[in-house]
C-alpha cells in the first residue's frame, strides 16, 4: 500500500516516519516537495506516486502568529485540505487528516464527542474547522483525527520549551487554569496507522485521539521537570508557580478545558488512548 505524507518534517509527519508498519511504502513529502496550498504540487505528487493513502500532517500550526497571519493559517489550514480532498475524491485514495482540540470553544463540563457542535475562539481554530468543513463537502473518503497538546522528541513543543527553560531558570510561572490532554506524536502515527488497518469500514469518519489522562499545563510542566531532574537532566529542582491565563496574556485565546472523549478511535479501531507520561519519561531518559 502506498501512503503518501505531506509535512512530513513535521512532529507528527517525522513520527509517521518512525513507526511506519512492515509492507508499506511511505512517500515523505516536506513542504519544500508539495506545498498543500497549490492545486498543481498537488496534481503533480498524485501523477507521479498515485498514492492509496495520504496522509495530511502539514499544517499552520503557530496559534499567536495565526491572529496577525490568517491569510496563511487559511491558506494552509482551510484551503489545503480542501485541495487535497478534492485530489483524494478524484483519485480514490484514501484521506486522513490532523485537526485539533481547538475546534472548540472550551466551555463544555465533559469531554468532547466527535459530534458535538464546534464553535472555534482564535483563528488557527477557525481556520482548522474551515478545513474539517471543506474535507467533509468534497465526497472524499475522509477520517480527521482531532488531538491535542502535541509533543514529541523533535520540532518545537511543550516538553522541549520546558526543558530548555528548566535549565536556564529555577523557579517558572505556569498556566493552571486550561485543562488538556498531552499527546504524543509517535501515538498518533499509531493511531492514524490502526485506521488505515481499518480502512475498509470507515467512509467519512471523525475521530478524536489525545492522552490518557487530562492536566493543566502546570502539572505538566511539574511532572516534566520532576523526571527530568530524576534522570539527571536537570542540575537542579525546577519550582513552578501557578498563574492564570489571565497573568499570562497571549495573542490569540485559548479553550479553557478543551478535554476529548477517545472511546470512538478504541471501539472502531482498537487504539488506547496516549500514554503521554510513559512517552514523556521516555523521551527525557533518551535525552
Ligand atoms: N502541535 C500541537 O500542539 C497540535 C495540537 C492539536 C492538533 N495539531 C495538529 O496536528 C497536525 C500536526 O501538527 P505538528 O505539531 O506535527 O505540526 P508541525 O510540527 O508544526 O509540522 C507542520 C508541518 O507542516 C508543514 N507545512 C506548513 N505549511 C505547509 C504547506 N503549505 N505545504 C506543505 N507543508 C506545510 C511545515 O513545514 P515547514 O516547517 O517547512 O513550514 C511543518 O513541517 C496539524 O494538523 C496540527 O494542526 C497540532
Amino acid at each position: 500500500m502506498k501512503v503518501l505524507i505531506t509535512g512530513a518534517n513535521g512532529q507528527v509527519g517525522r513520527s509517521l516516519q518512525d513507526r511506519a508498519p512492515a509492507g508499506m511504502e511511505l512517500i515523505p513529502m516536506s513542504a519544500d516537495k508539495l506545498d498543500i496550498t497549490s492545486a498543481e504540487s498537488i496534481e503533480s505528487a498524485f501523477k507521479e506516486h498515485s498514492p492509496d493513502v495520504l496522509i495530511n500532517a502539514a499544517a499552520y500550526t503557530a496559534v499567536d502568529k495565526a491572529e496577525v497571519e490568517e491569510e496563511d493559517a487559511r491558506a494552509a489550514n482551510a484551503l489545503g485540505p480542501k485541495l487535497l480532498a478534492n485530489a483524494c475524491s478524484e483519485n480514490g485514495t484514501f484521506f486522513i487528516h490532523i485537526s485539533t482540540d481547538y475546534v472548540f470553544d472550551g466551555e463544555a463540563s465533559l469531554p468532547y464527542k466527535e459530534t458535538d457542535p464546534i464553535n472555534p475562539i482564535n483563528i488557527y481554530g477557525k481556520s482548522k474547522a474551515e478545513g474539517e468543513q471543506a474535507i467533509i463537502r468534497t465526497g472524499a473518503k475522509y477520517a480527521i483525527v482531532r488531538t491535542s497538546w502535541v509533543f514529541s522528541e523533535y520540532g518545537k513543543n511543550f516538553l522541549i520549551t520546558m526543558l530548555g527553560l528548566g535549565a536556564q531558570q529555577q523557579k517558572l510561572n505556569i498556566v493552571y487554569d486550561q485543562m488538556g490532554a498531552p499527546t504524543y506524536a509517535g501515538d498518533i502515527a499509531d493511531a492514524i496507522y490502526a485506521i488505515i488497518e481499518h480502512k475498509d469500514k470507515i467512509e467519512h469518519e471523525i475521530f478524536h485521539f489525545t492522552g490518557n489522562q487530562i492536566t493543566s499545563w502546570m502539572d505538566f510542566a511539574k511532572f516534566i521537570f520532576k523526571i527530568a531532574f530524576e534522570a539527571g537532566k536537570l542540575p537542579r529542582r525546577v519550582f513552578v508557580k501557578g498563574i492564570t491565563s489571565d497573568e499570562y496574556p497571549t495573542v490569540s485565546k485559548r479553550p479553557k478545558n478543551s478535554v476529548m472523549d477517545c472511546k470512538k478511535i478504541k471501539d472502531l479501531c482498537g487504539i488506547n488512548a496516549s500514554d503521554w507520561q510513559a512517552a514523556t519519561i521516555k523521551i527525557i531518559r533518551g535525552r
